[in-house]
């Protein structure tokens, strides 16, 4: 989606402004475009191509962008209009004077068009976001200054956006607000970096300001003047972001995708660190502490991959903590009135934190008395500001489309908060608490087992690339990693891929068994063992062929499976956790081996910032 870079210093803004937007190509775009304040105006260059395209372009403009000290960028995902360069930002007011970028959607943009166009200020472009410098523009010629217009601009302003804006007349000022989508703001000596999200900002500085929705602020070589919504100046106290700086690089590895699933041991060695004192699970979750014990009701609300952690969350919070879970789709909660009140706790599980449909899932909740938590993997991200607590993966900046470690941190913080709210109740032992949180140090190494077979999984892979169809089948909360395997398959490498309950497939997908359909199966040494062996048996009988994935040790699917992979043995409810690893590396390698583009699959974009 959408991706914002600002910057406002004594350097050459466009390397700088490059540089960002290249840290931002992960979230998905299809045009980009930056604007540079120069002596003579603020010229502004678009491409529908790759970033390298745009950089290309700037350099054939014989590097004359290079004297700005002060510029915005831009990252495109079409909403409103095609991908076109007329179409991507920034854009302009007709005089080319007031200049805009923008993340979100103007609801009203209909509305103002008509107006701006009654007055003789149309529109050249299909987007929205060109109503917001014209309308600037308007308000100037009718007698405010800048800063007036601007502010008066964001108040008519509907739905969910953040702008960077400059003025070819007020060179050194850049205007920012933010109602939605993160707008961050980078702390260097003497410059000023604006991103969308903190990792582009990170080679430049770690201390970052996070703007609050209703906030409209000025940057200029002084600093940063933020007014709330009620226009009081205010304080947006800057955070230390502490992750690595090879984080964002892709260190070797060909794709992030790969180079994320292989941090997953130490990404969750620091979630679990950072939640865990000794044996105890220390969330800080003081705000919410006082209702865990008379909860009546859980709803997860998630999107994707999201959202299969939260199916997984359903079977660890009411087995430990015996409190009902729904988990919905955040795009189907909101519209089917469901049954919430004070004694439901609202679970947003969400990587980006900024996905529209969880957010307002989330809001509706709140409005209807829930209490509020969110898991969240990036500090500084929307939800966390709606939230009334957050907890926070310690995975790192993922880049890769398709989700993994921030997927696996996801569970074990799912683990964690279901033993917490499970010792709060009563509701489990002593031990089972020691045995689980004893089960979950052991991960990181089980999951560096795991990369070990990367060898096996890739020749899996190089045999099955042609597959047209795959069915992937778990029981119990393998079910959700059935799901979740199926998912990764067919987003990157564009297989199709369905996951389901090994019971269910007597009641349909048997009938899809044929030479074409690869059977994916999941059957750790668990209670549903020797159900999911009947199954798969069954499915074998009838000419299925079958990769599974089982504990060491595992001899009962020996002549049944075509391929079988043996896993190190954990404890069955952090299974979910483990089984999901080499469904990762499998998907990745049959992607690369078909040639797809693995980190930005095609029409996929990391966050999804509209409905
Ligand atoms: C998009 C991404 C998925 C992600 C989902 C939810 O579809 O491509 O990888 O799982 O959004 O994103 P969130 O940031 O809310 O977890």
């Amino acid at each position: 989606m959408c991706g914002i870079a600002g910057y406002l210093g004594t350097r050459s803004a466009s390397p700088i402004l490059l540089d960002c937007l290249k840290q931002l190509e992960y979230r998905g775009y299809d045009s980009a475009g930056v604007g540079l304040q120069l002596a003579d105006g603020i010229q502004i260059t678009r491409s529908v191509d790759r970033l390298s395209g745009l950089e290309a372009k700037l350099g054939r403009l014989n590097g004359q962008g290079s004297a700005a000290r002060v510029g915005i960028g831009h990252t495109r995902w079409a909403t409103h209009g095609r991908p076109s360069e007329l179409n991507a930002h920034p854009q302009s007011s007709l005089d080319g004077k007031v200049v805009v970028v923008h993340n979100g959607i103007f609801e009203n943009f209909l509305e103002l068009r008509a107006e701006l166009s009654a007055y003789g200020l149309s529109p050249i472009s299909q987007t929205d976001t060109e109503c917001f410098p014209l309308l600037v523009s308007m308000l100037m010629r009718e007698g405010m200054d800048f800063g007036q217009a601007f502010a008066a601009a964001v108040r008519r302003m509907r739905g969910n956006y953040s702008v960077l804006c400059l003025h070819a007349e007020h060179p050194d000022r850049m205007l920012l607000a933010r109602s939605g989508p993160t707008l961050g703001v980078g702390f260097g000596v003497g410059e000023y970096f604006v991103a969308s999200d903190a990792a582009p900002l990170l080679p430049h500085t770690r201390e970052v300001a996070f703007l609050e929705d209703g906030d409209v602020a000025e940057l200029n070589l002084d600093g940063l003047t933020v007014l709330d919504r009620n226009a009081a100046v205010v304080e947006r106290a800057s955070v230390h972001i502490d992750w690595e700086l090879g984080a964002v690089e892709l260190n070797g590895y060909r794709h992030f995708m790969h180079k994320e699933i292989f941090e997953q041991p130490e990404a969750l060695a620091r979630t679990l660190e950072a939640h865990l004192d000794g044996d105890v699970v220390a969330l800080g979750l003081s705000e919410l502490e006082g209702s865990f014990r008379d909860l009546e009701h859980i709803a997860i609300v998630a999107c994707g991959t999201s959202w299969h952690a939260g199916l997984v969350g359903k079977f660890l919070i009411e087995q430990l903590a015996r409190v009902p879970v729904d988990v919905d789709y955040a795009s189907e909660f909101r519209y089917r009135s469901p049954i919430v009140s004070n004694r439901t706790l609202a679970l947003a599980i969400t990587q980006s934190g900024e996905t529209a449909d969880t957010i307002a899932a989330l809001r509706d909740a709140k409005q209807c008395g829930a209490r509020t938590l969110a898991i969240c993997n990036v500090v500084g991200a929307q939800i966390a500001r709606l939230a009334e607590a957050t907890l926070f993966t310690r995975a790192g900046p993922e880049i890769g489309v398709a989700s993994t470690k921030a997927f696996t941190t996801e569970l074990a913080l799912l683990a964690l908060l279901a033993l917490h709210i499970g010792r709060v109740r009563g509701t489990m032992t002593a031990e089972l608490g020691a045995e689980l949180v004893r089960g979950l140090r052991a991960l990181p190494a089980q999951i560096e087992h795991v990369h070990g077979l990367e060898d096996a999984i890739e020749q899996l892979a190089g045999a099955r690339q042609a597959t047209t169809n795959a069915l992937y089948l778990g029981r119990g909360s393998l079910y959700p990693i059935a799901l979740e395997g199926a998912l990764k398959l067919k987003e990157i490498s564009y297989i199709h891929a369905e996951g389901y309950p090994a019971g269910e497939l007597e009641h349909g997908p048997m009938a899809l068994i044929d030479p074409a359909l690869q059977v994916v199966a999941l059957m750790p040494r668990d209670e549903h063992r020797e159900r999911t062996l009947s199954n798969l048996k069954q499915a074998a009988a009838r000419g299925a062929k079958i990769v599974a994935f089982v504990s060491e040790g595992e001899r009962g699917l020996d002549g049944v499976a075509e391929a079988i992979l043996e896993l190190p043995l954990t404890h069955p409810s952090l299974a979910p956790i483990l089984y999901a690893v080499p469904l990762q590396l499998f998907a990745y390698h049959v992607a690369r081996l078909r040639g797809c583009d693995v980190d930005r699959p095609r029409n996929l974009a990391k966050s999804v910032t509209v409905e």
